[in-house]
């Protein structure tokens, strides 16, 4: 079907109907816009995030608009609670599509960084995704299935001050997105990742609101220098991400296999 290259419709390239798509993060920000385009393309969403009350909102907010949406509040710092969540998953209702979507800004100077920091950001930025990829391939290995991936243009071209070790765990998402795609691709799965930058959303809002209530100058000098990198000079906004992620998990992109996508804007290209 996704091979040949008759006159078609393109939307049904697009239209989802009869899959499921698991997010993570889908309380806010880029995940929840993802939730509203992967929604409106017909497919049912499983949304999951630490964040139990931004997941009912949304749930309740697309249930409204006649889709189909579950939520599972879970947090993905602790394997064993990713372990449960797929133990507690039926066969017949194993997701078609993961997004792995959900990330912590962890920033910190380097030389203050401990164990605790460290193992966190790793668990959450890395580790889950991980797991949650292991548990999807080895659930669908006889199916097949798509793996959408988010990392950040910090993770090859650091720009920010103290984000070590968000960058180092958000580079390992694209080694483990490219290993799979390589490994799982004659099974059937087709793993791609996006790096968005410059997406206004609820937490790069705090952050830019944190940096001049502190006035911190350094940072205000990156937040400027950070701007005029942005070759089309603006910001992006989230649903210009979850485009891409649709993109990715439809047909339309059948051939695309360990990609690395920037969604930034042009931040990386200048
Ligand atoms: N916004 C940007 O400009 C930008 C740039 C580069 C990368 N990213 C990446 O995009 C993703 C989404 O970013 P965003 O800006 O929408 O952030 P956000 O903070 O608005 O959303 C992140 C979501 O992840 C959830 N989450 C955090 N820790 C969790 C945990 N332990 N378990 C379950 N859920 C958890 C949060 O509750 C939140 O709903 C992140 O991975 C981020 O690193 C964003």
């Amino acid at each position: 079907m996704s091979q040949d290259s008759d006159f078609i419709f393109t939307d049904r390239f697009l239209n989802l109907k009869g899959q499921r798509v698991l997010i993570t993060g889908a309380a806010s920000g880029i995940g929840e816009a993802m939730a509203i385009r992967f929604a409106d393309a017909g497919a049912e969403c499983i949304l999951l995030d630490i964040d139990g009350s931004g997941l009912e909102a949304l749930a309740s907010r697309l249930q409204a608009q006649g889709s189909t949406a579950s939520v599972a509040k879970i947090d993905l710092e602790r394997k064993s609670q990713i372990d449960a969540f797929w133990a507690g998953l039926s066969d017949e209702s194993l997701p078609d599509i993961l997004v792995n979507n959900a990330g912590v800004y962890a920033l910190k100077d380097y030389l203050d960084i401990d164990e605790t920091f460290l193992d966190s950001t790793l668990s959450i930025n890395l580790n889950a995704i991980f797991w949650m990829c292991q548990h999807f391939i080895k659930r669908r290995l006889q199916k097949g299935g798509i793996i959408v991936n988010v990392s950040t243009i910090e993770a090859v071209l650091p720009f920010k001050k103290d984000l070590v070790a968000y960058g180092t765990s958000k580079a390992g998402v694209i080694a483990l997105t490219r290993g799979l795609a390589r490994d799982y691709g004659p099974h059937g799965f087709r793993i791609n990742v996006i790096l968005p930058g410059a997406i206004k959303t609820p937490s790069t809002k705090r952050l830019m609101k944190m940096a001049i209530q502190r006035f911190k100058v350094d940072l205000i000098k990156t937040g400027y220098d950070f701007q005029t990198r942005l070759a089309m000079g603006r910001w992006g906004v989230p649903d210009e991400v979850a485009r891409v992620a649709l993109f990715l998990a439809s047909d339309l992109a059948a051939y695309v296999q360990g990609a690395v996508i920037p969604v930034d804007g042009g931040f990386l290209s200048s």
